[in-house]
């Protein structure tokens, strides 16, 4: 399937300049959106995942459907104050300024075999941020998942050394 066409670019948004990959046009296509999840799921099978991880908000769409395929749970990272009990922090730059991603202290046990999922790969810091979040915890990262990578923002630099799959390049 050429899950190109269910992606829509939009212009200028969400700034001049800025050509925005909009992913819910593939997700409200049930075949789409289900041809996506599966061939995640098919590159995470032989990676005997214990958890799916996934940074808000997008990286839940893409890793809940895969946790639920693989029959494992998905532990979500968020941005600092929405997760109710004892986290983790990792501090990461953005393009104007800095954030922080968070995780459950309990969320990954020691030597969990983790999956990470995002819609897209641009820079690269978010991602790299989750990595580290996953890595305190004691986790391994067996591979990382995106529906869409901007090949031109080099975010792979980032990332060298870890399994990386994504289903669309721009
Ligand atoms: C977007 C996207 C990725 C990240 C990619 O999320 O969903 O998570 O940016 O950029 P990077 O590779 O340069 O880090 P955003 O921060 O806009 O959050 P959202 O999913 O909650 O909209």
């Amino acid at each position: 399937m050429d899950l190109k066409k269910y992606i829509t670019i939009v212009p200028d948004f969400p700034k001049e300049g800025i050509q925005f990959k909009d992913i819910t046009t593939l997700m409200d296509n049930g075949e789409a959106y289900k041809y996506a999840t599966d061939q995640i799921v098919q590159y995470a099978r032989e990676k005997e995942i214990d958890i799916v991880v996934g940074p808000e908000a997008r990286g839940f769409i893409i890793g809940c459907p895969v946790a639920y395929s693989l029959g494992v749970g998905f532990a979500p990272v968020r941005k600092e104050g929405k997760l109710p009990r004892e986290t983790i922090k990792v501090e990461y730059g953005l393009e104007y300024g800095k954030d922080a991603l968070t995780i459950h202290k309990d969320a990954i046990k020691e030597g969990q075999r983790v999956l990470i999922t995002d819609d897209l790969l641009a820079t690269g810091g978010t991602i790299e941020a989750t990595i580290k979040l996953v890595e305190q915890l004691g986790g391994v990262v067996a591979g990382i998942a995106f529906l869409i990578e901007l090949s031109y923002l080099e975010g792979r630099k980032k990332l060298e050394g870890y399994d990386i799959f994504t289903l669309m390049k721009y």
